[in-house]
């Protein structure tokens, strides 16, 4: 356990460059007038026509931003930049799992593939509104897709590589899109995952798809249904792809993107995210508490099929006209230096990755690190679950060699970009997200709603709305406000359980719902439970995390078998390889365990808390809802 007074000071390179120096008096200008603080943020960017008012409340929990203006996040991630010096600079360095393998765009260059993958979409129909989904693994296809669809007014929907076609095919018919964007496989640690295949499945039961791209990776072979599906390089060469597309200027309201996540229930749920707050949001939070300056070099390991990943591997670097870098490949494959040996070579000045992967390549030893010259690096950030003392400081000391900051940040899908933050130039506890960003307040509060005093343990909520937000739940605006705006009036609920320190900083805990963070990854216990009960021998389950030391938390399934089976070594094998192919591998069951009963309650819910607390050795609560034998 760290002492929680325990503050380390911000290096002093750090300060010699920070856009914030003195971080309390912007926190101060901040939250004296959150609006007036949002507005100075978002004229720093390019609108074709300026907003009526900065937050529209009227209809809350259905906050509007910047309402009557008219933009398109591609103005800003790329258009402004061809009209300056920047345009000849480089926007992405992307390098594949063999590292031999390197394609570098400049803006100039970037944008022309996103005007030719625009081209593409508009010949085959694709108007502002629609859904276009993009399953793509990380290759500079997936910027141009996102960008392209962005561009031309539609929204996208990334669904991540590693998903299912049960999953994707899910995801595909709610959405009902008509185009999706894929590959014929992607690399994983010298193999090709059959990405096309999985595509094939998703979509033969999709009424909705016209048109699958396929986009040439690793060279494999494929199946091409020649009414439905293209592949992207042959289109790239028809005249329906050459020339100029215009950036379609939108309402600063209108829908960017979509994204599935995880939710208390099976059907995972997709936040709505739009043009105009979020990019005010990412650019701001790229600059205040990221401190990336134009002429750094960003990477950002995580996954675009992930909030991380659409928000700070796609936009966030191109909208403060940064140089964004990409690597196919896994943190240890083929060995344990692969990032230091990137950072070494391409001179790397911020990395934002995830604590799981931080400690496992804590694990192999700080050789492996040492052995690289990676003095470029300056900011170091974390998000996704709780970074533990012991690697804040190993991240802090070995890879940062103590002149970097530190910075964990706290946010989700939800949210857009991020909401608790160290500040570069702000003392750090190990442990410890932060604090609020500016113009946002956070509270700690009871069952009841009152605030529990510092240093006590309640339920995480969010006081003021802030740009990034989601705006609905896709199709479900009920369930939009029943699952954030219900429990508590007027602020929003977290579904994270924290603390505050008496120094204001904050200090999470975990879900309080029935959502497991596996190395970062957001999977619903219910989702699980699906997957598992779909095989044969499952009469029924609950699925529950319990802490790993390097996943964070791990998926534990109690299954009761129907009658006829036998609990056996195999048959649990059988059962995990069932969930990793049905949902996906990130999902896999670290333990299935047979037993004959689950505790449930007099109404028949599964009591998931009491299962934990027996399997953690802990006491089990209060048990009267409990049911009788
Ligand atoms: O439980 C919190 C955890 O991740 C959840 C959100 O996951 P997702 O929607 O995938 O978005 C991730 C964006 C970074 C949160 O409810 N979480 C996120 N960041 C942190 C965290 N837990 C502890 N510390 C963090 N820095």
């Amino acid at each position: 356990m760290t002492d929680e007074s325990t503050l380390i000071q911000p290096p002093q390179e750090v300060l010699d460059q920070a856009n914030v120096q003195d971080w309390k008096a912007l926190l101060e200008r901040a939250d004296a007038d959150p609006v007036a603080f949002w507005e100075g943020e978002a004229a720093e960017l390019e609108w074709s026509h300026p907003w009526d008012k900065v937050l529209d409340d009227s209809g809350a929990p259905f906050y509007k931003w910047f309402t009557g203006a008219r933009t398109n996040i591609v103005s800003n991630a790329i258009d402004r930049h061809l009209t300056t010096a920047r345009r000849n600079k480089l926007a992405l360095i992307w390098v594949g799992e063999d590292t031999s393998k390197v394609r570098t765009f400049s803006y100039f260059s970037l944008n022309r593939e996103v005007e030719q993958m625009a081209n593409i979409l508009l010949s085959m129909g694709v108007q502002k509104g629609d859904v276009v989904t993009i399953y793509l693994p990380r290759i500079p296809e997936i910027y141009f897709a996102m960008l392209a669809a962005a561009k031309i007014g539609a929204v996208h929907s990334v669904v991540f590589a590693g998903y299912s076609s049960e999953a994707l095919n899910a995801r595909i018919d709610d959405s009902e899109s008509k185009v999706v964007i894929t590959v014929d496989g992607s690399w994983i640690n010298g193999s090709v995952f059959p990405m096309k295949k999985i595509v094939d499945d998703a979509v033969r039961f999709s009424p909705t798809v016209e048109n699958v791209i396929v986009v040439r990776n690793t060279g494999s072979e494929v199946s091409m249904d020649p009414t439905r599906d293209h592949w992207y390089h042959e289109l790239a060469r028809l005249p329906i792809a050459q020339g100029h597309c215009e950036t379609v200027q939108v309402d600063a309201e209108d829908p960017l993107f979509i994204l599935y996540t995880s939710g208390s229930t099976g059907k995972p749920k997709a936040a709505v995210h739009v043009h105009g707050g979020y990019q005010v949001h990412l650019s701001s939070t790229m600059k205040n508490c990221l401190d990336i300056h134009e002429a750094d070099r960003w990477w950002c390991t995580a996954d675009p099929g992930w909030i991380t990943g659409t928000s700070y591997v796609i936009y966030a670097p191109l909208i403060r006209g940064a140089t964004a870098f990409m690597a196919e490949g896994s943190p240890v494959y083929p060995y344990p230096d692969v990032w230091w040996q990137l950072v070494e070579h391409y001179g790397i000045n911020g990395m934002f990755t995830a604590p799981t992967a931080i400690r496992t390549l804590m694990r192999f030893g700080d050789a492996w690190v040492t052995k690289h010259d990676i003095s470029t690096l300056r900011i170091l950030v974390s998000a996704g679950e709780p970074l533990n003392p012991e690697a804040w400081r190993w991240f802090h000391d070995v890879v940062g060699q103590g002149r970097c900051s530190v910075i964990d940040n706290w946010w989700q899908t939800e949210t857009g970009a991020m909401q608790v933050t160290s500040l570069p130039t702000m003392p750090k506890k190990p442990g410890s997200a932060g604090r609020p960003i500016p113009g946002q307040a956070v509270a700690v509060l009871d069952e009841q709603g009152n605030e529990v005093p510092a240093g006590s343990d309640g339920f995480l909520v969010l006081k003021n709305p802030w740009p990034s937000m989601l705006r609905t739940l896709f199709k479900e605006p009920q369930r939009y406000v029943e699952t954030y705006w219900s429990k508590y009036p007027g602020v929003y609920l977290t579904g994270d359980s924290a603390r505050i320190d008496e120094d204001g900083y904050v200090w999470i805990i975990g879900r309080t719902d029935d959502v497991i963070k596996v190395s970062g990854h957001r999977i619903g216990t219910a989702e699980v439970e699906a997957a598992v009960t779909s095989h044969p021998a499952v009469a029924e389950c609950a699925a529950i995390g319990l802490p790993h030391e390097v996943k964070g938390n791990a998926i534990h399934v109690l299954v009761v078998l129907n009658t006829g089976y036998q609990g056996s070594n195999e048959l649990a094998a059988e059962i995990r390889q069932h969930v990793s192919q049905t949902l996906s591998p990130i999902a896999k069951p670290d333990v299935i365990e047979f037993v004959d009963k689950l505790p449930k309650t007099r109404s028949g819910k599964i009591m998931r808390r009491v299962l934990r607390a027996r399997a953690l050795g802990q006491d089990e609560g209060d048990l009267s809802t409990l049911e009788n034998d």
